[in-house]
Formats: structure tokens, C-alpha cells, sequence
């Protein structure tokens, strides 16, 4: 099943249980029989589909390629948040196809998002790097860090989509954290392993 057709057998659900709420909003008996949970549960799937369809769009800016979009939303997010933030790249021409590039401009938006919710920091650095046959993307920043205790937020879906869409990827996620801020470095195969030209000479 599509993530638009589970997004929708949700918000049936969701409809059914808002509508059934009503006709019974005289009766306490039914928000004590786990009604209203049932509906914060259709709720945060809800919220998780919707996230996963957005995540998996295509941006359009990602037709100038994989490191001017990536610029493009370090400038973007330096003028809306009034945070500094650098961008620096080993590689000007690297080149990733689709489905890569859309997750790394997705995971780069997230880390950026947590950045304004959570850090307060006044400074951000992107490192895009390519080496042998992984591509690594760090995103620091110079905030509080991540909270020593586990967050009691029950639903927080952004660093666990990122670790899902990463691993998708057969890559890599993991993240530093101390008093002087917050790391998360994101490693992805990248190019063609040489030994898959050896096994069929008619690829290289
Ligand atoms: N850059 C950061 N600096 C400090 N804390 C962070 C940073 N990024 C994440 N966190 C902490 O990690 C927690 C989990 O992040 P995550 O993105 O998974 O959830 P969230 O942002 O709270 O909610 P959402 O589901 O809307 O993303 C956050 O609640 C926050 O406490
Ligand atoms: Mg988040």
C-alpha cells in the first residue's frame, strides 16, 4: 500500500472516531474507555504519513544538483533563522542520483529544523565530503546539546525518520553531542565499488 492510501485509511479512521465522539460527548464513560487515545493514535500516524509522502518529494530546487541545493537551503535556513551558517564542500561537481540527493536535502532540512527548535546555537557548519566510496555530510552546531535525560516527549519522529531513510541508504547516522553543541554525521555508499566493474567488464 502507498504512503497516500495509508495517510487516508487514517484519516477515515480518524473521521469515524471524531464523529462517534460527537454523538457520545454527553457520555464520560467513552473518553474513559480510551476513545480519545484511540484518536491521538490515528493522529501521530497521520502526522508520521504525511511526513513520510512530504520527505519523499523531490525537491525542485535539487535540479541545479546535489551541492547547490544543499547551499541554497544553508543560505535559505542563515536568512530565515538569522543563525550563521557555513557550508563547505571537497567536491563542487559531485554528482548523486535521485533518490540520494532527495534524502540527503530531506535529512539536512530536519537536522536544521532541530537546530532552531532545540539548540539554541548561533552558528551551524556543513561539511559535504566525498572519500573512496562514501559521501559524508556533518552538520554541527554550537548549541546546548542533546538533553542528558531521555527526552519525555513520547512521539518525536525526526531523528528516527532520519535513522530510517539513512539506513534505506545502507549508510551510516550518528550523532556527538556536548555542552558546546551538537554533531550528526550522516555516511552513504557513494560511486561504484570497483570490484562490481571486475565482475562484469562490460560496466566500466
Ligand atoms: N541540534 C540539537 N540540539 C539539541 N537537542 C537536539 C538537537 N536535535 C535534536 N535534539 C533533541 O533530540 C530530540 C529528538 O529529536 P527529534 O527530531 O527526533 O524529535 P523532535 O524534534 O522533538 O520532534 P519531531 O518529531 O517534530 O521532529 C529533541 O526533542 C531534542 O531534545
Ligand atoms: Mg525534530
Amino acid at each position: 500500500m502507498s504512503w497516500a492510501s495509508i495517510c487516508w485509511h487514517y484519516l477515515l479512521a480518524l473521521r469515524i472516531e471524531v464523529s462517534l465522539l460527537k454523538d457520545e460527548s454527553n457520555n464520560v464513560a467513552a473518553w474513559r474507555e480510551g476513545r480519545v487515545d484511540k484518536i491521538l493514535k490515528h493522529v501521530d500516524s497521520t502526522v508520521k504519513s504525511v511526513r513520510t509522502i512530504i520527505n519523499n518529494l523531490r525537491p525542485a530546487v535539487l535540479d541545479l544538483g546535489l551541492v547547490p541545493s544543499l547551499e541554497w537551503q544553508a543560505r535559505d535556513f542563515e536568512r530565515r533563522n538569522g543563525i550563521w551558517c557555513e557550508f563547505h564542500t571537497t567536491d563542487e561537481n559531485l554528482s548523486l542520483d535521485d533518490e540520494p540527493s532527495t534524502v540527503l536535502f530531506r535529512v539536512l532540512q530536519e537536522t536544521l529544523t532541530n537546530v532552531v527548535r532545540h539548540a539554541k546555537a548561533t552558528h551551524v557548519r556543513i561539511d559535504l565530503s566525498t572519500e573512496a566510496n562514501r559521501l559524508v555530510l556533518r552538520v554541527s552546531d554550537n548549541g546546548v546539546g542533546l538533553p542528558k535525560v531521555r527526552n519525555r516527549k513520547v512521539k518525536s519522529f525526526g531523528l528516527a525518520g532520519i535513522r530510517e531513510r539513512i539506513s534505506m541508504l545502507h549508510g551510516e547516522f550518528s550523532i556527538e553531542s556536548s555542552d558546546a553543541g551538537t554533531t550528526l554525521i550522516f555516511v552513504i555508499p557513494y560511486g561504484q565499488p570497483q570490484d562490481l566493474f571486475d565482475d562484469h567488464p562490460e560496466m566500466a
